[in-house]
């Protein structure tokens, strides 16, 4: 059943000529349709680069949104209009400028996890795997970060030239791990790597032995001799990891570390989604115009 699904999809994507971009916090059977698997960064990468008609994100809303003001000719479908991220609905128009107003005249970076709206107030965007080369790009001597407080923080502690003023806000997901649950799993795993994604807090970024994004975790594992890890992050990364690694042992952190909304979109999702080429993704073309230019001024650094 699910390899009919799979190759129904994969003959529609080619009559239609489509492209589906997934994050690696999806459901891993997604990869099986998916052309390109990865994270923030990759993924906008792909979006500005390809040449399909029609661009189907199995992500979330802010990624299908950015995939559209990357291009905006193609036609961006997200197969599940539910799918929103905790962290990016943290601020709005009105936040923003707000939060400008009380530090007027200093650049601001805008981790993409954030809605088209947000972007348009912003100088440059950043993903946690550039974050830190983002905010020493703009040589200025203070910057605000919005909205994760905890990628501010840990930009903060990488720059020490750099005044970061963070925006209140945060993923819920990583926030909510704790030292507690790092010092449970080491305790049966004492020789096992700790690997964390700075969407984490400070505390539990202090018992890492590397901080990296989603690509950061991965290529440290494919890059070491290591035979434990405990993934700290999403468990879609902790999932491809004891696909690709079979013979590694990967420790998920917790049960808490589950995106419930990347969870949503399903094979069946992305098929109806090509049949009925559903549910498409518009942004205002001001809001394109203006957004725009933080993303690819972020494009380009890269
Ligand atoms: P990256 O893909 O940049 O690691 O971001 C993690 C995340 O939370 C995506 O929603
Ligand atoms: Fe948003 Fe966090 Fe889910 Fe990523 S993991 S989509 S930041 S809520």
């Amino acid at each position: 059943m699910k390899k009919e699904l799979v190759e129904k999809i994969n003959r529609l994507k080619q009559e239609k000529k489509a492209v589906i971009l997934a994050h690696c916090y999806q459901r891993p059977e997604i990869d099986e349709v998916a052309d390109f698997v990865g994270d923030s960064l990759f993924l906008s990468r792909k979006a500005a680069e390809t040449d399909c008609e029609i661009i189907i994100f199995a992500g979330v809303y802010f990624m299908a949104e950015t995939a559209k003001i990357l291009s905006p000719n193609k036609k961006v479908l997200l197969p599940n209009l539910s799918a929103g991220c905790l962290m990016a609905d943290m601020i709005n128009l009105e936040k923003i400028r707000l939060f400008k107003s009380k530090h007027p005249g200093i650049p601001v970076v805008c981790y993409i996890n954030s809605t088209a709206e947000v972007k348009t107030e912003c100088d440059i965007c950043a993903t946690s795997a550039n974050a830190v080369n983002i905010v020493k790009s703009l040589n200025s001597d203070k910057v605000l970060f919005v909205p994760d407080r905890n990628l501010g923080s840990y930009v903060q502690s990488k720059l020490k030239d750099v005044e970061v003023i963070n925006y209140d806000g945060c993923c819920p997901i990583h926030n909510n791990l704790t030292e507690n649950d790092i010092i449970l799993a080491k305790k049966d795993n004492q020789k096992a790597k700790v690997l964390v994604h700075p969407e984490c807090s400070k505390n539990v970024l202090d018992l890492a032995d590397f901080i990296g994004s989603t690509t950061g975790i991965m290529n440290y594992v494919k890059n070491s001799d290591e035979k434990e890890y405990i993934i700290v992050t999403e468990i879609g990364v902790t999932q491809r990891l004891r696909r690709d690694y079979p013979n590694k042992k990967f420790i998920h952190i917790s049960n808490k570390a589950i995106c419930e909304s990347m969870k949503l979109i399903t094979l069946e999702d992305i098929y109806n989604s090509l049949i009925n080429e559903t549910f498409e993704i518009n942004v205002p073309d001001n809001i394109i115009k203006s957004a725009y230019k933080p993303i690819e001024r972020m494009i380009n650094l890269n």
